[in-house]
This record gives structure tokens, C-alpha cells and sequence, in this order.
């Protein structure tokens, strides 16, 4: 897969800074899928994005513990979804899982893994393996061209800005 593209990160705040220029680059329908074990930083990810998508207070983004989707006012209406709980994907089609990846706002799926067949084909897919303590390494596979789109404007900034 030639169109991946790998980041490391060697702290928190590192993953909120990746995050948050993913956030700034994201454009309407952007669909993020995370997946990486338990600790691995997903939700740390999100709340990078939230910041860059400037929702009021990023701090509240957290793993939706007892709804499954949360929902966030930004540049970009956020859905933030924890698929972990999920009984299987049907819970989460039953909630209109289709309709908010076509509303013009930005999807962020934390354990995309687990709902795999209702992923748009187009989604920016981000594995985050564990390679320390503070370590992370983050692999960005595009889906489609609309996702490739995203993680060359995320490689742009990237390079502009570190
Ligand atoms: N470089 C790093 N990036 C992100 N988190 C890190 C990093 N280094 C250490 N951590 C720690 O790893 C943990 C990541 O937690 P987080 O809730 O973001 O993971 P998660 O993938 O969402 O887990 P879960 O599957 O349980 O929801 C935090 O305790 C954080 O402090
Ligand atoms: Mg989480």
C-alpha cells in the first residue's frame, strides 16, 4: 500500500497536535476510522481533532461511556463513536450511522475495526500501535480519493508547520 504514510508520536501532546491538524484539514464527510488496542491513544486523537476543528472545549471529548455516539459543535458538526461496546454494527445502522457519514460534518469512529462493513469505503483509516511508554506509531491508509485527499493536506501542514 504505497498511500500510507506513517507518524510517530513520542508523547500526549504530540497525538492532540497530529490530531488537531487532522481536525483543521478535515473537510465535510471526512471519515476518520481509529483502531489500535486499549491505551492506545484513540480518544487522546479525537480530542486533537475536536481542538482543530475548534469545538468550544476539546476536554469534554471523551470515550462515550453510556451513549454511543457524541456529538460535538465545531467548524464541522463532530460525531465522535466508540464502537468497543457495540453489540455489532446493526446498533450502531439503527442509529443512523449511515446518515451522519453524508451530513456534512466530520465522523470520528474510535474501534472502527468492529464495524468494519458499514465504514464507507472512503474513510482515512489511522492505526495506532503501542511502541512505548510515551510512544506511538500511527499508520494513515486512505480509503479513497476523498480520504487521500485529507491525509496529503495532513502531510502538507505537517511539513509547513514541524
Ligand atoms: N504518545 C501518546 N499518545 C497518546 N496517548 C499516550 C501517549 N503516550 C502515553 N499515552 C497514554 O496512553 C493512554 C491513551 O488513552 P486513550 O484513552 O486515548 O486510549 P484509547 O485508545 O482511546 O483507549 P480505549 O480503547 O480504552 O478507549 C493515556 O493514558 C495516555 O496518557
Ligand atoms: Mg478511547
Amino acid at each position: 500500500m504505497s498511500d500510507t504514510h506513517e507518524i510517530t508520536s513520542t508523547s500526549v501532546d504530540d497525538t492532540l497536535a497530529i490530531g488537531s491538524r487532522l481536525g483543521a484539514a478535515a473537510q465535510p464527510n471526512d471519515v476518520i476510522a481509529l483502531t489500535g488496542p486499549l491505551g492506545a491513544g484513540k480518544t487522546h486523537f479525537a480530542k486533537g481533532i475536536a481542538a482543530g476543528l475548534q469545538v468550544d472545549d476539546p476536554r469534554v471529548v471523551n470515550s462515550p461511556t453510556f451513549v454511543l455516539v457524541n456529538e460535538y459543535a465545531g467548524r464541522l458538526h463532530m460525531y465522535h463513536v466508540d464502537a468497543y461496546r457495540l453489540a455489532g454494527p446493526a446498533e450502531l445502522a439503527a442509529l443512523g450511522f449511515e446518515d451522519m457519514c453524508d451530513a456534512g460534518g466530520l465522523v470520528v469512529v474510535e474501534w472502527a475495526d468492529k464495524i468494519q462493513d458499514l465504514l464507507p469505503a472512503d474513510s482515512l483509516s489511522i492505526e495506532l500501535a503501542v511502541t512505548g511508554e510515551n510512544s506511538r506509531q500511527l499508520r494513515l491508509t486512505p480509503g479513497g480519493p476523498h480520504s487521500k485527499q485529507l491525509l496529503t493536506e495532513l502531510m502538507r501542514i505537517r511539513n509547513d508547520t514541524t
